[in-house]
């Protein structure tokens, strides 16, 4: 059996890879459009395992992936393949609904096609996993209870109005179509990978740069946050224990504000690689013009995932974000890569 992983060349795809491999030998295949936020250099360790097979192409080529589904024998999709960036949808919506949802109706549509052909066995084995976002359930108050599966879809940002149209799609393809997905709504993830135009690894980038570190308003905005590897253990287990027709919110009750894990990464960063001129990297934090539509808060009650599959996360936020500067820091090629542009100048050169 085998696996399609839809952006399993971005952040959170390709740890989920790397994850998945590391734990089983079922091999997987990845499909990913290569854009900005895809580095095949997230799966460099897997070059020449029998086990991985990577696809550039797009969710929104049906043909493209009923041939892989068909050709690959594949038992499960797991889609991560989307725009995910709220300040992107802001400047320019189009390119979010253009992929989170018609690459999504698209993907849908070639699944469909493909489990019509398959015998009654492989159909009932067969699992479609939506990877979703808690910003699909808006902003909660200070005291408001964290999101539940059941709180309304009330998303803000063009981009999580995209999410909330995908999620949507899924699910009506399960109540029309019958087929098995999931979806799972997890809050911030951070860890190795993450494309440097997300709060954690812009702030370690920017602060090792020597460049002011962008607090968006007052900094009291809320997030909770969830170390990636967490989130991939998660989705293994609805992957394998999941009811289709269930959605699944993740999060491991991480709740900060901004402006506290921005002073956590300085001070991280103060004991280990002091500044030369001796002063705290926190000299650089500067209070810029807040984001548009901002959503104050987020928090994710997982109860639901802890109970009925018994998840729990490994990581404490303070121990991953050690890991997660540590390994910013040994990875300084990486991110001058992705952010020069000359990895796209190969992926040019490469694929032509
Ligand atoms: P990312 O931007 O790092 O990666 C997205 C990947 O999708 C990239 O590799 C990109 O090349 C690929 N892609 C884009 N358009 C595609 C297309 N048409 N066909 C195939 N591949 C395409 O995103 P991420 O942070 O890894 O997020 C992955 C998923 O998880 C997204 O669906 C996002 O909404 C969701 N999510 C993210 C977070 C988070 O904190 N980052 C939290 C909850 C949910
Ligand atoms: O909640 C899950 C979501 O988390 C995912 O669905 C999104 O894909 C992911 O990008 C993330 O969205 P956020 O908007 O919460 O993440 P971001 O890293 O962009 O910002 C985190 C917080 O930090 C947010 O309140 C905005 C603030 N911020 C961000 C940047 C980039 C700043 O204050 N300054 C910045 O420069």
């Amino acid at each position: 059996m085998t696996i399609l992983v839809t952006g399993g060349a971005g952040f959170i795809g390709s740890n989920f890879v790397l994850d998945w491999l590391a734990a089983n030998d079922e091999p997987v295949v990845t499909l990913d459009a290569l854009t900005y936020a895809g580095n095949l250099a997230n799966l460099a360790s897997l070059n020449g395992d029998s086990r991985h097979h990577f696809v550039r192409g797009s969710i929104g080529d049906a043909a493209l992936v009923g041939q892989l589904l068909r050709g690959q024998g594949v038992r499960a999709v797991v889609n991560f393949a989307a725009e995910s960036h709220v300040d992107r949808s802001i400047s320019g919506p189009a390119p979010f609904f253009e992929t989170n949802v018609m690459g999504t109706l698209h993907l849908l549509e070639a699944v469909r096609a493909y489990v019509a052909g398959l015998d009654e066995t492989k159909r009932q084995g067969f699992r479609f996993l939506h990877v979703s976002t808690d910003e699909v359930y808006g902003t909660l108050e200070r005291d408001e209870a964290p999101f539940a599966e059941t709180n309304p879809y009330k998303p803000n940002s063009p981009y999580a109005a995209s999410k909330a149209s995908s999620d949507h799609l899924v699910r009506a393809y399960r109540e029309t179509y019958g087929l098995a997905t999931i979806v799972t709504n997890c809050s911030n993830n951070y860890g190795p990978w993450q494309f440097p135009e997300k709060l954690i690894p812009l702030i370690i980038h920017n602060a090792l740069n020597r460049k002011d570190l962008p607090i968006y308003g007052d900094g009291l905005q809320v997030r909770d946050w969830l170390y990636v590897g967490d989130h991939c253990s998660a989705l293994r287990r609805v992957l394998e224990a999941g009811v289709p027709g269930e959605t699944y919110n993740i999060g491991g009750d991480n709740q900060k504000t901004n402006i506290e894990v921005v002073r956590a990464i300085c001070a991280l960063l103060d004991a280990k690689r002091p500044r030369a001129d001796g002063a705290s990297y926190a000299a650089q934090i500067t209070h810029v013009t807040d984001r548009p539509g901002h959503d104050r808060r987020y928090a994710i009650d997982p109860r639901k995932l802890a109970g009925e599959l018994g998840w729990r996360p490994a990581e404490a936020f303070e121990t991953g974000l050690a890991r997660t500067v540590d390994w910013y820091l040994a990875n300084e090629t990486w991110v001058a890569d992705v952010t020069s542009g000359a990895y796209r100048d190969w992926v040019a050169r490469q694929y032509g």
